[in-house]
């Protein structure tokens, strides 16, 4: 019988896809996706995602698609491209109504104020953005200034992301990211004052020096801004992938025990604050539109994570963004000179991607109920593809260490993950999953 820091320091995916982002491969390319694009059915929603892989130093524990520039050049150039490649797009399918609008990075807010109303201008011309659509952009907080919330309120954000991580000095020191509760507070007031309500806090725990206590200090003074939303991400370290994290003392990481041991408290803090846990890792007030999502079993996982999203199609604009099709999974050049070649010869800036079988959408149909609702009935997500229960015996065989420990039980024809093991949902789903064992791809711990 594995113990049980055994079991959660399984390396598995966070499943914001299923196949996910390592089976991608050479296969599909921008033509194969610009036949999905025209075969999208009429008016099928749009969901877009904007990449923009810059930040001005660079935090040791990222593990996003960014590059630290210290100059305005490559932004204003790489924006160049971008407008081509939104121009490109929209050519395609602007006519689809857009619902949720969604920036990400690296950090957008690296842009000057001008040319987040540019941005903005070029989405709105080239796309039909419908009337109330969602538009959320993550916001680094240090040193943003007061034209830039200004920017932000004028474009129409109406849910802002705001990365904090851990408010420890010592924390701070270890991950290179130096950012004050103060600081943090002001960005959060201004925003509020501009208009913009809907904040999201950003923590992770699991970080170099992190303790209880840490995570309480960081939890009570994040719950002073009210936020309507929390993510509290597992620390994903993965220094062979990304090189600078070697830059991260291992011996100082909490090991398998003290992260379940923070996860635990991070959850019980903010449920006792009258959040409502969503899913692995997210938090909301009970009115917010995840929690509204979530009790009427909507709820949906994507790039971005937990979404209340329902829009059949995901397009990823801008260098590594990745789009969810009907047809699969694309996902644009990552190295931003690779990127822009593509763009400026025309094409579709394709790098990878994969066609979902019914194999693969009966699985991510399982993983996507699991990971949102702790829960999946076989039988009946089987039943489109004429599959139930019985089929899945060798998964069942898999998850019985799982199964012994309680950390999953089977109902009939249901799996249903307690709501006290939450923190093992990656590894009951990673059962389902059948690229995991042929793969040489390495994953962060479980927890
Ligand atoms: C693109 S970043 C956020 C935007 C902005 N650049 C910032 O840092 O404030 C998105 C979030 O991903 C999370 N994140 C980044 N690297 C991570 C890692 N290695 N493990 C877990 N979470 C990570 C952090 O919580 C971060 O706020
Ligand atoms: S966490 Fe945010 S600010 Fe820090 S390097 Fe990553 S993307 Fe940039």
């Amino acid at each position: 019988m594995p113990s049980h820091s055994e079991l959660f320091s399984a390396r598995v995916p966070r499943y914001t896809s299923y196949p996910t982002a390592p089976h991608f491969h050479a296969g599909v390319g921008g033509e194969t996706v610009r036949g999905w694009l025209a075969d999208l059915p009429r008016p099928a929603k749009l969901s877009l995602y904007l990449h923009i892989p810059f930040c001005d130093t660079l935090c040791w524990f990222c593990g996003c698609h960014t590059k630290v520039v210290n100059h305005y050049t490559p932004l204003a150039s790489y924006l160049d491209f971008l407008f081509t490649e939104i121009g490109n797009i929209g050519a395609l399918v602007g006519g689809h109504p857009v619902t949720h609008m969604h920036w990400g990075g690296g950090s957008p807010t690296m842009l000057s104020p001008a040319d987040v109303k540019k941005l903005k201008t070029a989405l709105a011309e080239h796309f039909e953005i419908a009337p109330g659509a969602e538009f959320a952009v993550e916001i680094d907080p240090r040193g943003l200034k007061d034209e830039m919330v200004a920017a932000l309120a004028e474009a129409g954000l109406n849910r802002a992301s705001i990365g904090v991580q851990d408010f420890d000095e010592t924390v701070q020191k270890a991950i290179n990211r130096i950012q004050p509760f103060d600081e943090t507070r002001r960005v959060v007031n201004a925003l509020r004052a501009a208009g913009i309500r809907a904040i999201n806090i950003d923590l992770i725990y699991g970080l170099p020096h992190q303790t209880l206590a840490n995570v309480k200090r960081t939890i009570e003074l994040s719950l002073s801004m009210a936020p309507q939303r929390f993510a509290v991400f597992g620390y994903a370290h993965v220094p062979h992938f990304k090189k600078h994290m070697q830059l991260i003392d291992e011996k100082v990481l909490p090991d398998a025990e003290a992260r379940l041991e923070q996860f635990e408290l991070a959850h019980s803090l903010l449920s006792a604050a009258g959040y409502v846990p969503i899913g692995l890792d997210h938090f909301a007030l009970p009115d917010d539109d995840l929690a509204v999502a979530q009790k009427a079993g909507r709820l949906a996982r994507n790039f971005q994570g937990y979404t209340p999203d329902d829009a059949p199609a995901l397009i990823g604009l801008g260098a590594s963004a990745i789009s969810a099709l009907p047809q699969g999974y694309a996902q644009n050049k990552t190295e931003v000179p690779d990127y822009r070649k593509a763009v400026q010869a025309g094409e579709l800036a394709v790098a990878r991607g994969i066609v979902l079988t019914d194999d693969d959408r009966l699985r991510r149909a399982i993983i996507e109920r699991l990971m949102c609702d702790l829960e999946a009935d076989l039988d009946r997500l089987g039943a489109p593809f004429g599959k139930s229960f019985a089929d899945f015996r060798p998964e069942i065989e898999t998850l019985k260490p799982l199964i012994a420990e309680g950390y999953v039980a089977v109902d009939r024809s249901r799996l249903v993950v307690p709501p006290s093991a939450r923190a093992a949902v990656r590894l009951v789903a990673a059962a389902f999953d059948v690229y995991l064992a042929k793969s040489k791809a390495v994953h962060a711990v479980a927890v």
